[in-house]
């Protein structure tokens, strides 16, 4: 393709929430760095986490129990070494993040810390009671705004990534603002684009999660891992036709319990820790009471709490629910499960790199499997502040790409493509319609607890459906390509991996495969799914 080189800076980091931000400010250092956000500026996950940022900081906390909590939850699948990067280089960025203006909630002159679930001790750091991503992201924003090197183009939509003898070398975009794609050129590429909650029709996530810097990769031949493991928040709001905002798992740590429709606490009866049991465990127990009650719900109960501590040290939860007519210190809270966060992604090493010369990637979007088959909670925050830090270091260094496994000698087909078979190609359903039957499709079989039959159904129908050729150039185009390609990848290493391990739960494979040691997943443009 010829590239009109109209833009040329040192770096560009794709996404502008904590891990952006963080490489951004590092990068600015080494030369002229450019933060492209699909959307406004604050639109991400991070300006919408709630709960808080987990570290090692307390009296009576140390990075050792951290690490084996992490490693606990993930369920033998974390890569030991990124974790002891992630605890024991997130207490200096976190001070960092104090010096530069961060305010985290104290008591007194004390940082303030609260439990959530698999945490051995109170260690989640939080902001505004529950706003603490969005206090993040105002001072790492308040930061680079006093460093001239970063410019900051909201409403910059990337479309392709554009590689040169093997490197990548620049990013296409799009802005409403002009008629045609533009292309950038740069020294390093930074994939900071965060989540996928958008593939599945529940989700906590804004609506820009769609995944799309893992389908831009994939389809520039960069590897992925991991990608079967999704996690599910247990405690999503469940109003209907309302989106299912999130109840943070600090109201569990601070003593919330979870009560099914006959109003009997049953988490006791599925883990020691209840309500704080792993994540996957207690998404999967309320899936298992829903279909007991038949119901389409589950209670999380505050009222045995504090009425004014609640309304206090949860402002933006508490004011939430009552536009909804729900007073949570006296009303019974209506949950369920909604996908929430993508431990799999762009495989990279301990610095970001990956695959591909030229390409990083930090935060969500990347799979460095520190969180192994289940994130512990508050450790996303905190990857993307250590990992982003990490990535700007290789990047101004200069690091070549990773090497990873290669794929076994006999691979299986790179992607069942319709095209593939002797079937005619699909007529290509209106964009709009495609989204929704995706999401659909993931909800309904590629969720909370799947089988094979389930999920060979979804991959049929996932890689019979058909976009519009040639994809308009708009967003909304790109985004349900991205979503397509990342909702038939979730199904195709769902259906490869032939047991149950943290947050992947195969009814028809109930255990671990201990035959084995852990393995993680790996998938390309050029490979089916492997393991290694
Ligand atoms: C929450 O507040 O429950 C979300 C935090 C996280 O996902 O770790």
């Amino acid at each position: 393709m010829a590239l009109r080189k109209d833009n040329s800076v040192d770096f560009v980091v794709l996404g502008g929430g904590i891990a952006g931000m963080r490489a951004a400010i590092d990068l600015a250092q080494g030369g002229r760095v450019i933060i492209l956000t699909k959307d406004d500026l604050y639109e991400s996950n991070t300006e919408y986490a709630q709960g808080g940022i987990a570290a090692a900081l307390s009296e009576d906390d140390e990075v050792t129990l951290h690490r084996h909590d992490t490693i606990q939850a993930g369920d033998g699948l974390c890569r030991e070494e990124a974790v002891r990067v992630l605890v024991e280089e997130g207490p200096p960025q976190i001070q960092q993040l104090i010096d530069w203006g961060m305010r985290f909630d104290r008591n007194g002159t004390k940082l303030a810390f609260t439990r959530e679930g698999a945490h051995s001790r109170s260690r989640v750091l939080h902001a505004h009671g529950d706003s603490t991503g969005s206090e993040i992201l105002r001072a790492l924003m308040a930061k680079a705004r006093t460093l001239p090197n970063i410019q900051l183009r909201p409403h910059a939509f990337v479309t392709e990534l554009i590689r040169e003898d093997g490197k990548v070398c620049a990013v296409n975009y799009l802005e409403s603002s002009a008629p045609s794609a533009r292309t950038i050129h740069a020294g390093a590429v930074l994939l900071a684009t965060g989540g996928l909650g958008h593939v599945y029709k529940e989700t906590t996530n804004p609506s820009v999660a769609c995944g799309d810097g893992v389908a831009m990769a994939y389809r520039a031949g960069a590897l992925l891992s991991d990608m079967e493991f999704v996690q599910f928040h247990p405690t999503a709001l469940f109003v209907k036709g309302a989106p299912r905002f999130l109840l943070s798992e600090a109201l569990r740590g601070e003593g919330a319990y979870l009560r099914n429709l006959l109003l009997e606490r049953f988490m006791p009866r599925y883990h020691e820790a209840a309500e704080l049991a792993p994540r996957d465990v207690v998404a999967r127990a309320i899936t298992l009471e829903m279909q007991k009650t038949r119901a389409q719900f589950v209670y999380l109960d505050l009222t045995g709490l504090d009425a004014d501590h609640v309304q206090k040290r949860f402002p933006r939860i508490f004011s939430t629910c009552m536009k909804h007519n729900i007073d949570i210190t006296t009303d019974l809270v209506p949950i369920r499960p909604a996908a929430h966060y993508a431990m799999g992604g762009v495989a990279t090493d301990l610095y970001g790199a990956t695959s591909l010369p030229g390409l990083f990637a930090a935060g969500e979007v990347a799979s460095t499997g520190v969180h192994g088959a289940n994130r512990l909670a508050s450790n996303s925050l905190l990857e993307g502040l250590v990992f982003g830090a990490r990535a700007a270091a290789a990047m101004l260094n200069k690091q070549p790409a990773a090497a990873f496994p290669s794929p076994p000698s006999k691979p299986g087909a790179a992607a069942p493509a319709h095209a593939a078979s002797s079937a005619p190609p699909p007529a290509a359903a209106p964009i709009e319609k495609a989204v929704e039957l995706v999401r659909g499709i993931l909800w309904e079989k590629v969720a909370i607890i799947r089988d094979g039959k389930t999920l060979t159904e979804a991959v049929t129908r996932l890689v019979g459906l058909a976009l519009p050729e040639p994809l308009p150039q708009s967003r909304p185009a790109h985004e349900a390509s991205n979503i397509l390609t990342v909702g038939q990848l979730i199904a195709r290493c769902a259906l490869a991996r032939e047991e149950s391990r943290g947050a992947h739960y195969r009814s028809d494979f109930p255990l671990k495969n201990s035959s084995k040691p852990p393995r993680h997943s790996y998938v390309s443009r050029d490979s089916a799914p492997y393991f290694d």
